[in-house]
């Protein structure tokens, strides 16, 4: 007991020697002393090794020490209290001008890739397309073969691809046209889709080529459907997206899925047919490429080549991007800087 009631003295003496200067040191005191954990707790707790007949002097003494440390701690909230009111008396927000216009939340910006895939969707969602998408990890069949690409065909080379290491039989698909073969392969028809999305091509980066980018590709297969009506829909989503005074024409190209195919041009929109060094001085710019399916194709999905006839094209959103805004540079697109990102203001 001697060696408790010297301890007791010693806390005593600390308790004295203890300044309060705010409520945390406060409420640590509290927790030292006379939490349920604390000190006094812990003090009340010897009580049960104490021989009887020195009981009650123990317990009178530990009962003053307790009282003494709570009587320290009223004293201590008492004026600290006072404190605490005379910051309570002055109501919340005293001091700010409440007519003030609040600070701007920063929001986001849609990226320039998105505004002008969705400009392009809607436009082709109004002529009655809807839109298809599908895998960018793809088998070799939905993004060659069934294409009219057999294997060591050379036009294989026209798109460097991706291959995966796991299996050679998968790849990066190199253009949305998976999705065609995808949808074909369904024998819902008449078919009349759009495939936006991403595709890989193993190209060097530089402000004009890029390991990835994006297309929107369609896709229109019904009974009848002619050369004629690609031109038209062609002509018509041209001047939706760039205006009613664009020219189109067509040249004729190489596709090994359409036969005959066509790359599409449009009046140059920066120098107005004076040539400028975007259309290089032609006055023209490439900005798709299309065709009429192969009819190899269309068995190839088995769909009859003798009933149904489509109509096919595709094209990257980069490039019609940098044309609309007049971007030069195409690594803008996945840098993510601010700056250029900011700069964009969706309307779709
Ligand atoms: N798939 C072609 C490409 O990625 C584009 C295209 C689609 C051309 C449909 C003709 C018809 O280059």
């Amino acid at each position: 007991m001697e060696n408790l009631l010297q301890q007791i003295e010693g806390y005593k003496q600390e308790i004295d020697a203890i300044e309060i200067n705010g409520a945390v040191a406060l409420e640590e005191y509290r927790i030292r002393f006379l939490g349920t954990k604390g000190i006094v707790k812990a003090l009340f707790g010897e009580m049960r090794n104490i021989p009887a007949d020195q009981k009650k002097e123990f317990g009178a003494i530990l009962n003053d020490f307790k009282l003494f440390a709570e009587r320290k701690f009223d004293t201590w909230k008492n004026s600290l209290g006072d404190l605490v009111t005379v910051n309570e008396e002055a109501p919340a927000g005293a001091g700010i001008d409440w007519t003030l216009p609040g600070d701007p939340s920063p929001i986001g910006s849609r990226h320039p890739i998105s505004i002008v895939r969705n400009e392009i969707v809607s436009i082709f969602r109004r002529l009655g397309f809807s839109v298809a998408e599908g895998p960018e990890i793809e088998d070799d069949w939905h993004n060659f073969t069934a294409l009219n690409l057999p294997e060591n065909h050379p036009a294989r080379d026209m798109q460097d691809t991706f291959y995966m290491n796991q299996n050679p039989d998968w790849l990066l698909r190199t253009h949305t046209s998976n999705v065609q073969v995808r949808e074909m392969e369904k024998h819902k028809l008449p078919i009349r889709i759009v495939c936006p999305g991403r595709v890989y091509r193993n190209e060097t980066i530089s402000a004009r080529a890029h390991c990835f980018f994006h297309q929107v590709e369609g896709l229109y297969i019904d009974e009848h459907v002619s050369f004629a009506d690609l031109k038209q829909t062609l002509y018509f989503f041209v001047q939706e997206l760039f205006g009613r005074e664009v020219k189109i024409r067509f040249r004729p190209s190489y596709f090994p899925f359409t036969e005959p195919s066509a790359e599409m041009d449009i009046s140059c929109l920066l120098c107005n047919g004076k040539g400028c060094n975007v259309c290089k001085q032609t006055t023209w710019v490439e900005i798709l490429g299309c065709g009429m399916v192969h009819p190899q194709v269309l068995e190839n999905c088995g769909i009859d080549s003798n009933k149904y006839t489509g109509f096919a094209f595709g094209m990257g959103i980069e490039r019609i991007t940098m044309l609309k805004y007049q971007i030069n540079d195409l690594r803008l697109f996945s840098e993510n800087d601010v700056r250029f990102l900011q700069q964009f203001t969706a309307t779709y």
